[in-house]
């Protein structure tokens, strides 16, 4: 059952002559019905966990635009909080978390097999998901690959640089390797309860692994990505995983041999005939068009989809953006982009 689901033939290697679609924050603020239910739940983490009102936002681009793919409502910062951190998002600004300085900060956390508890109702979410997506429509669980969530977790908060992160790493290898540890371990517990709930995917979202150089790449991007997808290919062996080491550049290239990955989502600074070459050749890929035309719409948001279309049309390709649709976006544009990859 299933087996002909577009995404997974795509994540099997197959080449289809229209790419499957769906696109990252696609259920997300500049969609008016999303804007109503996040009002209904009060705020973003009650909605996050509040199983029917989260599979409500999940289901409202599936119902409007007929996308490939549905991507579970939920964030990378719940992991944090499941292990003990302190959440909450300021509007206007993002994410606030209590920071981890130090070896006891790091031991005041909870193990990995702890953080069921506080993240039993994203399961939930999966579970009426997988009963209530049409047939077609595959179902996306995901992750926070570990550098990108220790980044949350060393600063507080998003940064521009990912300095306290690389600062502890460099002044407390000790207490920065067992962070990157725990969150590998509570990775690999929450992305197996979420296959075991009914995602038929998983991926990893490694936004800021453009910051790690050299040798860091292959230790805190690589590294844990394969631990995480060897321990779950172990457990669940026919379920794909798709990486997605933003800005990873040329570290694009060998990515998908390096981890296991069935398939690299590409961010819009990569150009899609150089990955077409050296990174498509190893398995499928994900990508790339510039949020941006989301907002500018017109010619070009054509041009440039179907520039993408046919630079991936030799090999497996699931069209996405390079990054998630932004809040300013115009719900229009999003047709006009499946239109010209459909059309
Ligand atoms: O539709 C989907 O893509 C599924 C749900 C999803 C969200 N966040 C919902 C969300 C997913 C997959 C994420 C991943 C996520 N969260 C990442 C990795 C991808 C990326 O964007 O690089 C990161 C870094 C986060 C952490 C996070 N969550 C930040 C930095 C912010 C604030 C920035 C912003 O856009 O406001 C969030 C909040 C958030 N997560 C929103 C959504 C829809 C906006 C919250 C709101 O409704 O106010």
């Amino acid at each position: 059952m299933g087996n002909d689901k577009t995404i997974l033939k795509a994540l099997r290697g197959e080449t289809q002559a229209v790419p499957p679609v769906w696109m990252m924050r696609q259920a997300g603020r500049y969609l008016p019905e999303y804007r109503a239910t996040r009002a209904q739940a009060g705020d973003f983490l009650s909605l996050c966990y509040t199983p029917e009102l989260a599979a409500e936002v999940t289901l409202q681009p599936i119902r409007r635009y007929g996308f490939d793919a549905a991507i579970l409502f939920a964030d990378i910062l719940l992991v944090p909080q499941a292990l003990g951190a302190e959440l909450w998002f300021v509007t206007g600004e993002g994410p606030r978390l209590s920071t981890i300085t130090d070896a006891a900060g790091l031991s005041a956390l909870k193990p990995a097999e702890a953080i069921h508890e506080t993240l039993s109702p994203v399961y939930e979410t999966v579970r009426i998901l997988s009963r209530t997506l049409p047939k077609h429509t595959t179902l996306i669980g995901f992750a926070g690959a570990p550098w990108t969530v220790a980044t949350y977790m060393i600063a507080g908060r998003g940064t521009p640089d990912q300095g306290p992160a690389h600062a502890l790493k460099a002044e407390d290898r000790a207490t920065f390797n067992g962070l990157i540890e725990r969150i590998t371990d509570a990775t690999i517990a929450y992305l197996s309860m979420q296959i075991e709930a009914g995602a038929e995917v998983v991926k990893l979202f490694d936004s800021w692994a453009g910051s790690l150089r050299g040798e860091d790449f292959d230790t805190y991007a690589v590294a844990p990505a394969r631990r995480i997808i060897a321990a779950l290919k172990d457990r669940h062996p026919d379920i794909p995983v798709i990486a997605f080491p933003r800005e990873a550049k040329d570290r694009y290239e060998g990515f998908t041999r390096a981890t296991g990955a069935d398939c690299v989502a590409l961010d819009n600074s990569v150009d899609a005939d150089w990955a077409a070459t050296h990174v498509q050749r190893e398995g499928c890929v994900q990508g790339n068009l510039d949020p941006r035309h989301m907002v500018t719409g017109g010619p070009d948001l054509v041009s440039e989809t179907r520039r993408i279309v046919e630079a991936f049309s030799g090999g497996p390709h699931i069209f996405n953006l390079g990054h998630g649709i932004t809040p300013d976006a115009d719900p229009d544009n999003v047709q006009k982009m499946i239109d010209a990859i459909r059309g």
